[in-house]
């Protein structure tokens, strides 16, 4: 009776038990997050930006030996050269995955071919103009992303004013991203019209995320106040690319001058490397297991929820612990709907 008030329509859509989303975060969310997620009974996706055909292959395969479930792939057709973005693509669609989740501009386009091969799509949007645009298009559902949220910052309301307003702007599934990590705001989601929540930072300090552990405790000692919004880490991204990082020495740097950068016009410091590839001071790549070097100076992407983060827990214990959560509030909200009720 009482999971049956968590099931929501995007449970059918995206063929999952609970209305729980992880974001398809770059580097971060590979295979081995993924299908904890989709065995803990949410909805996983790979984080694939800019990434490989085979990489995504790959990937795609190792969720797949490790669980039956259905799982998504991210993809950003903005930051991503219009060639690879088509092969990343068709990865995508010749696996038949489940769905697609986009983000940032929307690539009406892109919406439609992935449709047209049958996989669901989603559009994470920070407006209630791009969320129309995505629903024109032909999207199954938009993601709400406030501007609370982890990485790359596509608007500038936050989650409690965009939400309403997108959900009663659309006609499809709105789920709730920026600021989620608990059953309660859960909850509060669904009271603001959402199917669901899509949650970063939360599955970012797990054990199966590939985050460095380095950013992953950095997230457990940080207070909500400790995040920065500015477009100073955008080498890669189209100019004016907000994102939400952690502070770092690189942040207080910048000395509070947050915006108006162009990190592509300026000269590349080499701080890490992966795999022999070389990692620049102010791009948009975020500390990896598989990465050395400077590692506190890369972009330490987190949201401001990251306040409430205060333990790294396996996937499955984040879901598990959002469900028992929502569950307690909406036996709460009975509760304390009943005294009126007596009394009246
Ligand atoms: C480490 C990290 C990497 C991210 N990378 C991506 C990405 O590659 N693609 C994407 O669509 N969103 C990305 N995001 C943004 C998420 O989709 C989502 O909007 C955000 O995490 C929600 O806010 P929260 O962190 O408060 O949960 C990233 C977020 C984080 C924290």
């Amino acid at each position: 009776m009482i999971e049956a008030s968590l099931r929501t329509p995007l449970c059918d859509l995206l063929e999952c038990r609970y209305p729980v989303l992880q974001a398809g975060m770059g580097g971060v969310a590979r295979s081995e997050l993924v299908a904890a997620v989709a065995a803990a009974g949410g909805f996983g996706s790979l984080g694939m930006v800019r990434e490989q055909p085979e990489l995504i292959a790959q990937e795609i395969a190792a969720v797949r030996e490790r669980t039956d479930c259905s799982f998504g792939v991210n993809l950003i057709p903005a930051a991503t050269d219009r060639r690879l973005f088509d092969e990343e693509l068709a990865v995508c669609t010749e696996e038949k995955v489940h769905a697609i989740t986009f983000f940032w501009d929307v690539f009406p386009e892109a919406i439609a071919a992935a449709r047209a091969q049958g996989c669901k799509v989603l559009y994470q949007v920070g407006s209630v103009s791009d969320a129309l645009e995505a629903q024109a298009a032909g999207a199954d559902a938009v993601i709400a992303q406030g501007v609370e949220a982890g990485g790359h910052v596509r608007g500038s309301v936050t989650s409690l004013v965009l939400l309403p307003l997108i959900a009663r702007a659309v006609g499809i599934p709105v789920v709730a991203s920026g600021g989620f990590a608990s059953g309660a705001s859960l909850v509060a989601a669904l009271a603001l019209g959402a199917a669901g929540i899509h949650c970063g930072t939360a599955f970012l300090a797990t054990h199966e995320s590939f985050a460095h552990e380095m950013h992953k405790s950095r997230i457990l000692y940080a207070s909500a106040e400790q995040t920065v919004h500015t477009d100073a880490f955008g080498i890669n991204w189209p100019p004016n690319s907000p994102v939400r990082v952690l502070e770092s020495s690189v942040t207080e740097s910048l000395d509070g001058n947050l915006f108006g950068h162009r990190p592509d016009r300026t000269s590349r410091a080499i701080i890490a490397s992966e795999d022999g590839r070389d990692i620049y001071l102010f791009s948009t790549d975020s500390p990896l297991r598989s990465m050395t070097g400077d590692l506190e100076r890369l972009a330490l992407f987190a949201g401001q929820v990251a306040g409430q983060i205060d333990c790294i827990q396996s996937a499955g214990h984040v879901i598990a612990g959002i469900v028992r959560e929502a569950h307690a509030v909406i036996s709460g909200i009975g509760e304390i709907d009943a005294p009126a009720k007596n009394d009246s």
